[in-house]
């Protein structure tokens, strides 16, 4: 994988090896039964808007301001490498952030390593970013990051004419080197991947001619939505049932005022939570609901879930709406692989959710989720059948035998749950502890800051 990194930058590639570390300290807690979910929470800022608004404001010449900002670690890190990069960023006492863009195409080179932390959307939208710009980049991630498949952009920006040299099985750490002038492609997504998609498309700003990426299976749209918002030329058209979208290149991006809707990722784990806890009477306010998102929504209401959706109204160019949710007994069903993709980060949860329902749910076409923070099918599997739950694993998705509302029941001391670096798994397994008779405890809740740092406060509000 290696195409002319300059020599200078190469040294540096062993050392960034050696840096793999994670800074967080490790800390357990234990999650059990307690009373039923009422009154109004909101959640904070969708993760996917929030890394887009800094990344397009850090390219567009002028002032943007970004309300609503998700303040979790992997959002702060693509702040850092954007300032690293040459955009300004502050955030106001108001909690409104502040962006001075460096315009596409004048990206300067960062002096030290980019630290993606946690985060795979940094990393690789980022990746994307700075293909097409004469600069070179180190990128370095925790030993969860550093572990997942970044083969998937490399080919792309390569055929675009960066040079990149990854670490062996085209993981993190890595250098780039941007092209200048870069190639402009065709691309068909090999995988569903909106980071893919993305990151093709963002290295097609400062690309002269058109870049187009054929999407045979829709994934979210932020970037389309947001992009264009910025001023990008970008068409999306159809074609035999696939998505196409073409981006002109060379882009000036304008300024503008971003509100940034509530993660409905985040509003998931609190989906599930007032659905199972009985007597439970739970307003999510500002939740994103856009289609490309809303799969978990679709599928708890096919299972029996109360779920009204109040307020429906538009938020920066994205659906939103509060949402009432109320306790019910869920049935298990069998979940078409189709609405995989628009509820992707939502099946940990949503496995919990099979765990108490009635009869058999089935997953199949998830094999993504053995790619993400951590393997999602392994790790939920271990995590539920400690919980007492019945699990079936299979190679691309599991099967769930419900306990049919009765509390999971596991070893009397409580569960120890692995949490592998994974937010969703320790936010996940803690909605589990929920609905236990003796509890789960999970061994490290920190990486919950890299998506929802006042998940415990919401949860601890909420059951008052
Ligand atoms: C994201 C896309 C998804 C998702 C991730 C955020 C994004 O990943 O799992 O949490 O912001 O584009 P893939 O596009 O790799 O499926």
């Amino acid at each position: 994988m290696i195409k002319s990194v300059p020599a200078r930058a190469r040294r540096a590639l062993p050392e960034a090896r050696g840096a793999v570390k994670d800074r967080r300290l490790m800390t357990s807690h234990s999650f059990a039964a307690h009373g039923p979910l009422r009154g109004t929470i909101r959640v904070p800022g969708d993760k996917s808007i929030s890394h887009r608004a800094l990344m397009f404001a850090g390219l567009a010449v002028g002032q943007s301001r970004i309300t609503g900002l998700l303040e979790g670690e992997d959002v702060l890190a693509t702040a850092a490498a954007m300032r690293q990069l040459g955009a300004s960023i502050l955030r106001g006492a108001d909690g409104k952030w502040t962006v001075h863009g460096a315009g596409v195409g004048s990206l300067l080179e960062p002096k030290t390593a980019l630290d993606m932390g946690n985060s795979g959307t940094s990393a690789r939208l980022l990746m994307g970013l700075i293909a097409s710009h004469a600069i070179t980049a180190t990128f370095t991630g925790d030993a969860s990051l550093s572990g997942r498949p970044m083969k998937r952009v490399i080919d792309p920006l390569m055929q675009m004419g960066a040079s990149i040299e990854a670490s062996p099985g085209g993981t993190l750490p890595l250098m780039l080197r941007g092209a200048q002038p870069a190639v402009p492609i065709t691309y068909r997504l090999p995988v569903a991947s909106a980071q893919v998609k993305s990151a093709v498309l963002l290295a097609g700003l400062n690309t002269p001619g058109i870049t187009r990426v054929i999407e045979p299976v829709p994934t979210r749209d932020h970037t389309e939505r947001m992009l264009t918002g910025f001023g990008a030329r970008l068409e999306v058209g159809e074609e035999g049932g696939e998505r196409i979208i073409a981006i002109h290149g060379e882009a000036d991006l304008r300024p503008m005022d971003v509100t940034v809707p509530g993660d409905p990722s985040s509003a998931a784990f609190f989906m599930v939570a007032a659905t199972l806890v009985p007597g439970s009477d739970l307003t999510i306010r500002n939740v994103g609901l856009n289609p490309t998102r809303a799969g978990l929504l679709h599928v708890l209401r096919q299972m029996g879930a109360d779920i009204t959706e109040v307020d429906a109204r538009d938020v920066g160019g994205e659906p939103v709406a509060d949402l009432k949710v109320r306790h019910a007994q869920l049935a298990g069903i069998d979940i078409d692989p189709a609405i995989a993709p628009s509820m992707i980060d939502e099946f940990p949860v949503l496995f919990v959710a099979a765990a108490l329902a009635s009869g058999t749910t089935r997953t199949t076409g998830l094999e993504e989720l053995r790619v993400k923070e951590s393997d999602r099918l392994a790790v939920m599997a271990a995590a539920l059948k400690l919980a007492g739950a019945r699990v079936e694993e299979h190679e691309d998705g599991l099967t769930i035998h419900g306990t049919g509302g009765d509390p999971l029941a596991g070893t009397p001391e409580g569960a120890l749950v692995a949490t592998r670096l994974d937010h969703r798994i320790a936010m996940s397994m803690a909605i589990a502890g929920l609905a236990s008779r003796d509890g789960v405890r999970i061994d490290d809740t920190s990486p919950i800051n890299t998506s929802f740092p006042t998940f415990m406060g919401l949860l601890a509000e909420a059951g008052q």
